[in-house]
């Protein structure tokens, strides 16, 4: 069964293979599509665009007729383009069948235009190489803004109209970050809405595009046993947790305008929980699950500076090697006070979640690079166990299910078992599915399956602009108060587990970080 090898379980990417394949086969024989990479000498380009675009294309869910177009305003020939993004294109497959004969078809397929970002001009020139390779075909065309965000509206503002799709679709993704606050993410989506509509706009957070975050409904809605345990009457808390074990290295110019909270918290921990937090959905419809985060985003209680702690990293020696500061990077200022850390305490006022604490941590520079979601399950009542043999070794340990977002993806749960053998000892197991060991499959990365459902129009995954809305209405006044009060954060060397603050902000709401 593909299901076993680990192929898609949702409805929609079912639907959305069956699609692919009913367009390649006939119905859609005289359509193709055109990509253009908006930033293409840029460094998100090489690292995740073109090497996710490879990866679509290896695996046959390109369709027949497609040319990929990098667009920036180094100057660069197309054989250049090409040799810039085979260095980097086979970073996920390259142990597998025929890749190198694959990428040369790819690349084949790829061409580089030079312009600048507000030049109508010489987006009238992109629209003509588009054409020439379109040959008369049913255009449709995604634009990627892989730039900068002061530049995303002059692009959009020339993509849209000149080199937009006469005849078929034209989408937009539009890359992080958007907007730094309420305000900003406003006058963002209004510029933005001048030039197109709300479905042609695709935010994207590439986390949604995780593995084990896509399956985050499916765990839910689809086995009996979670959905009823999944409230303020079985949960004591739930935590968010993003940690990486190297800091803003080369994006500290970026990082310092914007800060963890966010970078990180506003937009992907966030996103994950809205929809761990969201009620069931109406239908796997991407209008139907967005309806229902918008509802959970916009029931959270404002956060309070007491439930909230920030640290920054400071330079470490060991082993003789030293680790630089925050403040060490050139592009940042000296007296910087923007966190590289973040702790906070959420609450959900509506009646599945009152009084849960939902604990999100993110950092840069720790000890570890994870990302994970860990529910904490109350106390067993009555503890007949701790009771009835003398007081085992467990007293009130409780159960905890973890979904590992990254690395080594999966899913366990701890449960309290008997130790084999004549006594009445317990202690705490886990029922463990580790992905690598289950699945023989390797796990697309994140911007392949958003570019595949940008190409198919599948909105599930991207953000509405309500929702982006309720985000920044959540972290807004929060932002304001840190920063107006100039909050000192608590300084954390570089590779440690982060400033102690964040164990008494758990503290206080009777939490344990997992
Ligand atoms: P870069 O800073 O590498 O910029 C991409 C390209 O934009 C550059 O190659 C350059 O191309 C052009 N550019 C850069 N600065 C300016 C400027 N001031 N004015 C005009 N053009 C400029 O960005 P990234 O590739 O790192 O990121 C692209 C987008 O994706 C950004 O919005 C970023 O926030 C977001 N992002 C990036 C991630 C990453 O890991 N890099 C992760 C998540 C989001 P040229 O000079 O050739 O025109
Ligand atoms: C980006 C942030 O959105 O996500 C980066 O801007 C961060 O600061 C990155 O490093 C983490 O993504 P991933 O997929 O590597 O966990």
């Amino acid at each position: 069964s593909p299901e076993l090898k680990g192929g898609p379980l949702s409805i929609p990417s079912q639907e959305a293979e069956d699609k692919l394949v009913i367009e390649s086969n006939g119905g859609k024989e005289h359509s193709t599509v055109s990509i253009t990479v908006v930033g293409a000498s840029g460094d998100l380009a090489k690292k995740k665009i073109f090497p996710a675009l490879f990866a679509l294309y290896y695996e046959g869910c390109l369709p027949e007729h497609f040319t990929i177009y990098g667009y920036a305003r180094s100057k660069m020939t197309d054989a250049e383009l090409r040799d810039m993004v085979s260095k980097t294109l086979t970073c996920r497959i390259d142990k597998r069948e025929n890749c190198g004969e694959k990428m040369e078809e790819f690349l084949k397929r790829c061409f580089y235009h030079t312009g600048q970002y507000d030049s109508q001009e010489h987006f009238v020139a992109l629209d003509k190489k588009l054409k020439e390779h379109e040959g008369g075909r049913l255009s449709n065309r995604l634009f990627y803004l892989s730039i900068p965000p002061n530049i995303f509206v002059d692009a959009v503002k020339c993509a849209s109209s000149s080199a937009s799709s006469s005849s078929g679709w034209t989408r937009v993704i539009v890359e992080k970050p958007f907007g730094r606050d309420s305000k900003t993410s406003a006058a963002l989506t209004k510029s933005l809405k001048q030039y197109l509509e709300e479905d042609q706009i695709f935010r994207i957070d590439h986390y949604l595009g995780k593995e084990l975050v896509e399956n985050l409904s499916v765990l839910r809605f689809s086995n009996l046993i979670f959905e009823p345990l999944w409230s303020r009457q079985y949960i004591q808390n739930v935590q968010f947790i993003f940690s990486e074990d190297f800091g803003t290295e080369g994006r500290g110019g970026y990082f310092d305008h914007y800060g963890i909270i966010r970078d990180i918290m506003q937009n992907h921990l966030l996103q994950i929980l809205a929809l761990f937090a969201m009620e069931t959905p109406v239908s796997l419809d991407a209008e139907d699950i967005r309806n229902e985060k918008v509802k959970v985003l916009r029931s959270m209680r404002p956060i309070q500076l007491e439930d909230v702690v920030i640290g920054q990293y400071k330079s470490t020696t060991k082993g003789g090697v030293t680790y630089p500061g925050y403040t060490d990077d050139k592009t940042v200022p000296k007296d910087s006070l923007t966190p590289t850390f973040a702790a906070a305490a959420l609450f959900i006022d509506n009646a599945r979640w009152d009084s849960v604490p939902f604990l999100m941590k993110a950092g840069k520079a720790l000890h570890t690079r994870s990302a994970e979601i860990r529910v904490q399950f109350r106390h067993v009542p009555g503890n007949l166990y701790n009771r009835n043999s003398g007081g085992t070794n467990l007293d009130r340990t409780t159960n905890e299910l973890v979904i590992r977002v990254q690395p080594d993806e999966g899913i366990y749960l701890k449960i309290n078992n008997k130790v084999p053998g004549l006594g009445m000892r317990l202690d705490q197991s886990h029922l463990n599915l580790l992905y690598s060991a289950r699945y023989s499959k390797e796990i697309p990365d994140a911007y392949e399956r958003l570019l595949l459902d940008a190409i198919e129009g599948e909105r599930r995954l991207f953000i509405r602009s309500d929702e982006l809305d309720a985000a920044w209405a959540l972290f807004t006044p929060l932002l304001k108060e840190i920063e107006e009060k100039k909050t000192i954060p608590e300084f954390y060397p570089h590779g440690s587990r982060g400033p102690v603050g964040a164990h008494y902000l758990a503290a206080k709401h009777n939490v344990q970080w997992g």
